[in-house]
C-alpha cells in the first residue's frame, strides 16, 4: 500500500498533534496503542512523519512503531478522502460480485484499497458486513448506502461527484469574477470623485 507524504502546512499541524498527545498518554512502551489512536483520533490517519515522531519519543526502533501502525486494522496509513469509499467485502456482498466492484473503483481511481487519491478527493476502503446484505452488493459512499452495486453504477456514482465539482468551480469562478468587477466600480468611482 502506497503511503502519502503531508500536503505543505500539514507537518505544523502534525507535530502539534503528536506533541499533545504525548504529554498526555506519556512515553512508556506500553502507550504506544493509546498514542497511536489519540494522533489518529486528531488527524483522521497516522502520517509517516508523525510515527517517526513517536518513535524517536518513546524510543522505540521506527519499524517497531510502523509494525504496530500496520498491523492494526483499525490504523489508518492514508488520510481520508474527501469523500469516502467503502465497499462490503462480507460474504452476501462478496459472494455477489463485491469485489468486481473493488476492482472497479480501483480502476476508476487509480489506487488501491487502503489508498488516497493524490488530491485527497477519494480513499477507498473494504469493510466487514454493514448489516444489509439484501442489498448486495454494496457500497457506503461519505455515509451513503448504494445498493446493489455494479460496474456501471460505480462510473454513475464517480460522475456524479465530478459534476458537482465543476458546478462548485464555475461557482466559485462567478463569485470571484463579480468581486473583480466590483472592485473596479469602486475604484473608478473613487476616481470619478476625485477629478470632480
Ligand atoms: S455482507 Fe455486505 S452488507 Fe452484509
Amino acid at each position: 500500500m502506497g503511503v502519502m507524504d503531508p500536503i505543505e502546512g500539514e507537518e505544523e499541524l502534525i507535530h502539534a498533534a503528536v506533541e499533545a498527545v504525548l504529554q498526555s498518554c506519556g512515553t512508556r512502551r506500553e502507550s504506544l496503542i493509546p498514542v497511536l489512536q489519540g494522533v489518529q483520533d486528531r488527524l483522521g490517519y497516522l502520517p509517516r512523519p508523525a510515527m517517526e515522531r513517536i518513535a524517536e519519543a518513546m524510543q522505540l526502533p521506527k519499524v517497531e512503531v510502523f509494525g504496530v501502525g500496520t498491523f492494526y486494522n483499525q490504523f489508518r496509513l492514508n488520510p481520508p478522502g474527501k469523500h469516502r469509499v467503502k465497499v462490503c467485502m462480507g460474504t452476501a456482498c462478496h459472494m455477489m460480485g463485491g469485489h468486481i466492484i473493488l476492482e472497479s473503483f480501483e480502476r476508476r481511481l487509480s489506487i488501491h484499497e487502503g489508498e488516497t487519491t493524490p488530491d485527497r478527493e477519494y480513499s477507498l476502503e473494504r469493510v466487514a458486513c454493514v448489516g444489509c446484505c439484501a442489498l448486495a452488493p454494496v457500497v457506503v459512499v461519505d455515509e451513503k448506502v448504494e445498493a446493489r452495486v455494479s460496474p456501471i453504477r460505480v462510473d454513475g456514482i464517480l460522475l456524479t461527484f465530478e459534476i458537482e465539482n465543476k458546478e462548485q468551480e464555475a461557482e466559485q469562478q462567478r463569485e470571484a469574477g463579480q468581486q473583480e468587477t466590483g472592485q473596479q466600480e469602486t475604484g473608478q468611482e473613487r476616481e470619478e470623485g476625485r477629478q470632480q
